[in-house]
């Protein structure tokens, strides 16, 4: 029986399979000269494995799992958040049609790249077991062909957008005292300019996490700069971790603007909010429009085309 004292004769030649020692010595040679050629096994490839199967993946499903069980919960305690003065009829211009473009752009391709993404992250435990291994791998296929140029597109959209809204989008101390009373979301009503301290949470979040998830994405989408296996890995891991942030903090925002809060999604639709909306949400973006003398008079259509909720107060 070997008590240890006795040196496996093969140990050098597994060494050489499993790193660069081989290379370093000789050991191992390759006809193909590119990075990582004559790494016959990668054993961090291994642990990488592990780690997606056992951690990130019940990680992911357990935060945007909770995420959406918050929406619910705060839907349930809070309800609808309705314009308290109705409708006033009279329009405050928010968004320039520009601006609406860039964001629905961002937007939809944000979407396009989450749900191929989930079904990438997700799709061995959800689309095999449910429609077969046969369509399973048509959809991944599909997923990352869109995932894999969608990815690019949205990283020219993202940048364009961060200049589009880095204006109003800046920390201040207001700021500070929206977060303390809760966003006015439980009575007390917070202050708050053109963008409060949850749209601007939302806006640095996608700018910061969206960059370093566009970033390691390409560094996954062209593997043909010589980056080796373990920087795909990292970038790998980045890009999962910052997508899955990203998604949970994307359900919020969407829930937001869609329906919890009466008259938001008109803004980003139409261009054009209802006065009363911006007072009760946006007071001192308010104050600045009236003292410019941007406020429309009062019109008896509605203020938006989409009536989500029971909008007709
Ligand atoms: C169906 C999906 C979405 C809906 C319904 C939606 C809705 C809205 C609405 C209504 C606003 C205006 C809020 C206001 O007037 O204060 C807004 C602002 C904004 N949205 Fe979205 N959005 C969606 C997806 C996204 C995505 C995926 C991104 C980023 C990738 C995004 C980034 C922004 C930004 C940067 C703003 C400007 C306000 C801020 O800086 O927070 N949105 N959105």
């Amino acid at each position: 029986m070997n008590d240890g004292s006795v040196k496996n004769p093969g140990i050098e030649f597994w060494d050489a399979v499993r790193g660069h020692e081989g290379a370093e010595t000789g050991q191992v040679r390759s006809q193909v000269t590119s990075i990582d050629s004559t790494t016959l096994i990668n054993p961090m490839g291994e642990e990488w494995r592990l780690y997606r199967m056992d951690m990130l993946i019940p990680t992911a499903a357990i935060v945007l799992g909770l995420t959406l069980l918050a929406i619910v919960l705060f839907r349930l305690i809070r309800g609808e958040i309705k314009i308290q003065g109705g409708y006033s009829g009279q329009k405050i211009k928010r968004f320039s049609t520009f601006q609406r473009y860039v964001h629905w752009t961002t937007a939809i391709l944000f979407i396009v790249l989450a749900l191929t993404g989930v079904i990438l992250l997700f799709g061995r435990y959800i689309v095999i077991p449910v429609f077969g291994a046969e369509i399973g791998g048509t959809l991944t296929w599909l997923c990352k062909r869109t995932h894999d140029f969608a990815g690019p597109a949205f990283g020219v959209a993202l940048l364009v957008m961060i200049i589009t809204f880095i204006k109003g989008n800046m920390p201040s101390r207001i700021d500070l005292q929206w977060l303390l009373k809760g966003g006015g979301l439980f009575g007390k009503h917070a202050s708050a300019g053109r963008y409060n301290a949850g749209e601007k949470a939302w806006y640095w979040t996608i700018a910061l996490a969206g960059t370093l998830v566009v970033l390691s994405g390409l560094v996954l989408d062209f593997p043909n700069f010589d980056q080796g296996r373990n920087t795909m890995m990292y970038s790998h891991w980045v890009h999962s971790i910052g997508a899955v942030i990203l998604i949970a903090f994307a359900m919020g925002h969407i829930y937001m603007g869609t329906i919890a809060m009466q008259g938001a999604f008109e803004a980003m639709q139409t261009g054009y909010c209802d006065s009363n909306w911006a007072k009760e949400h946006h007071d001192l973006w308010y104050a600045d429009m009236q003292e410019a003398g941007k406020i429309d008079e009062p019109t008896n259509e509605p203020a938006g085309t989409l009536q989500l909720a029971d909008n007709k107060s």
